[in-house]
């Protein structure tokens, strides 16, 4: 099978499907995938066909996301639809709310593991941080993805300044006793967005988190794909393990990106971070073209991708003042 590969030598190796853009959640931090909210949305038909194009040039992995994910009646069909081509890993990014109800169907539907998002274990500041008071049943979701068997379970927490940093070694320790993969993700935005009052108030870098962590784990290991160090952390009941994200100005993590992501309106976008280099493949699946037509589609957007930071940016970030606000 051919492997559809992008002028800077980086193989494309995963889709990122945007299946909804509704949620439940209101994070007021939410990039929404890079694409805000829309109504219209593909069918299962229509998704079926962009994963058999991605699969013919070597795409072996999925990821659903939305929106919430779950909120789609007719999520089940969809993962059913990819399962039949995808023999690698299908996950879905998820708020957890739908978990509790839908854990045992989504996994015998054929869905291999979920992203919870979790940013917080108090109360009054996940309402902050959500809008809602669905801790609870967050909590609940969780117990019962572990208990229909989706192995590891990842816990997404996006860090962000005075309000949940604090919250950390509580993560640690949750993560520890409930055998989730917590990643601490950061507060990431595109750089025109990058001196808005409210990324300046919520971004924190996770360096010097990350030296924490480094100087409390027992080991560290390695991710293959996207080279992402993973942590061994002794916790009040066993071993967490803890993973970092670190987008923002990061050339390598740029280097290391393999995906390719399909907009809810059934667009290929080659980058979260750009709105201006779509293809529209759906008008194509519509108008009931050739796999041949859909092909050239998908490798023209696979040739538009483009690392978003280079290393030039990251030369700014040494002197650290695209963050630090002056007055
Ligand atoms: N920066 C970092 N992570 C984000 N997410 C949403 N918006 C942002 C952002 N601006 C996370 C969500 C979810 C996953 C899909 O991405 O919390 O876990």
């Amino acid at each position: 099978m051919p492997q559809a590969v992008d002028s800077y030598g980086r193989p494309v190796q995963s889709l990122r499907i945007q299946v909804n853009t509704v949620c439940n959640f209101g994070c007021f931090f939410c990039h929404m995938e890079g694409t805000g909210v829309h109504s219209e949305t593909m069918t299962p038909d229509e998704i079926e066909r962009i994963v058999m194009t991605a699969k013919r040039w070597g795409v072996n992995k999925v990821k659903f996301t939305g929106g919430e994910p779950t909120l789609r009646p007719d999520i089940l069909e969809i993962i059913r639809r990819t399962r039949k081509h995808i023999s690698g890993n299908i996950s879905m990014t998820t708020n957890g709310i739908m978990l509790k109800r839908m854990s045992r169907e989504l996994r015998e539907a054929g869905l291999d593991r979920v992203n919870i998002s979790l940013h917080s274990i108090d109360r009054e500041r996940f309402q902050f941080i959500t809008g809602t008071d669905s801790i609870d049943q967050v909590m609940d979701g969780i117990r019962a993805a572990k208990e229909a068997g989706f192995d590891p379970i990842k816990i997404n927490f996006v860090v962000l300044k005075g309000v949940n940093e604090d919250q950390i070694p509580l993560m640690i320790d949750l993560s520890a006793r409930e055998k989730f993969i917590l990643q601490l993700i950061e507060f990431e935005t595109t750089r025109e967005m990058e001196n808005s009052e409210e990324f300046q108030k919520y971004h924190v870098k996770l360096d010097p988190i990350e030296d924490r962590v480094r100087k409390i784990s027992m080991s560290v290991e390695f991710n293959e794909l996207h080279r992402r160090p993973r942590y061994h952390v002794p916790g009040e009941s066993g071993e967490a393990i803890v993973e970092f994200v670190k987008p923002m100005r990061n050339a390598e993590f740029c280097n290391n990106c393999t995906r390719l992501r399909v907009t809810s309106t059934g667009f290929l976008k080659p980058c979260l971070m750009r709105g201006d280099n779509y293809d529209n493949i759906l008008s194509h699946i519509r108008r009931n073209e050739s796999d041949g037509k859909l092909d050239d589609v998908f490798l023209n957007s696979v040739k538009k991708r483009e690392p978003y930071w280079k290393k030039e940016d990251e030369i700014e970030d040494s002197g650290q003042v695209f963050w630090v606000s002056e007055g």
